[in-house]
């Protein structure tokens, strides 16, 4: 089982998009996926075309089994879910006091076999992006080829470090550029400035910009549903196969 982790610096980078989406073209090649969603936006269920009323999540049920849902696309799904205020601090609370809520947790459905669990989390430093890096074996930094991302990039990079630390089972943080245009100068000028600085963290393959993912969320669906064939699902489709390539040489984790 591999643990990913979707984060950011800076919010509205595609996370939850990419998170929501890799884990359907994991599923599509077969891989068994559990996605978690653990961002009190609640955003993944759009992705998923499910209804908030209806579901419990992690703040009520936890990880297990029954706070599981079968999405139609073939991924299983754990909403953050609706929360009093008070059960969120509660919840905010247990996991400032154990770091490794969530990854005792994934540990525990080992029996249920799982081959990847897709962590969505919250944009910059939070007790749900640290609990999500405890857990994780990989952390995909979503960046946007502009300034703004580029700026926060070192900020993420001491955030790994400081949450990872002593961990042998973490492969490292993997910058992934996301929405680039190969029409704009100033993003081809960003993304060969990733490539000298980061040359060697960078994901090798960037996910496009289409207006099928904009479009997708306003039908709430996948943009793999909505339009398989536009640029942006046959990057996600790659990144997958990227992931399970990476996954085969990095191993099972031994916990
Ligand atoms: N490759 C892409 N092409 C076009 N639009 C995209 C792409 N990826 C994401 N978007 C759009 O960018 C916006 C932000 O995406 P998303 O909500 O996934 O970001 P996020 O990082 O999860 O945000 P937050 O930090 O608030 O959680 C959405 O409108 C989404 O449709
Ligand atoms: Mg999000």
């Amino acid at each position: 089982m591999q643990v990913i982790a979707f984060i950011s610096g800076k919010g509205g980078v595609g996370k939850t998009t990419l998170a929501a989406n890799v884990a359907i073209a994991l599923a599509q090649e077969g891989k068994r996926v559990l996605l978690i969603d653990l961002d009190v936006q609640n955003a993944l269920r759009l992705h998923l075309g499910m209804d908030p009323l209806d579901i419990a999540g992690i703040v009520r049920e936890g990880i297990s089994p029954t706070s599981m849902f079968r999405s139609p696309f073939g991924v299983k799904f754990i909403p953050f879910g609706i929360a009093l205020k008070t059960e969120l601090e509660e919840f905010e609370t247990v996991l400032r006091q154990h770091p490794a809520w969530i990854l005792d947790r994934i540990v525990a459905l080992g029996k249920h076999a799982i081959d990847f669990v897709v962590l969505d989390t919250p944009p910059g430093s939070s007790v749900f992006l640290r609990q999500a890096l405890f857990a994780a074996n990989l952390a995909l930094g979503v960046v946007l080829a502009d300034a703004a991302s580029f700026a926060t990039i070192p900020r993420l990079f001491s955030l790994v470090t400081e949450y990872t630390r002593a961990r042998d089972d973490f492969y490292g943080l993997r910058l992934l550029a996301n929405q680039v245009s190969d029409q704009n100068q100033l993003c081809a000028q960003v993304r060969a400035a990733l490539q000298t600085d980061y040359g060697k963290s960078m994901v090798p393959i960037a996910v496009r910009c289409a207006v099928a993912v904009s479009e997708s969320l306003a039908f709430e669906q996948p943009v793999l549903q909505y339009d398989n064939s536009c640029s942006a699902s046959q990057d996600i489709t790659r990144l997958a196969q990227w992931l399970i390539k990476w996954s085969a040489s990095a191993g099972s984790r031994v916990r």
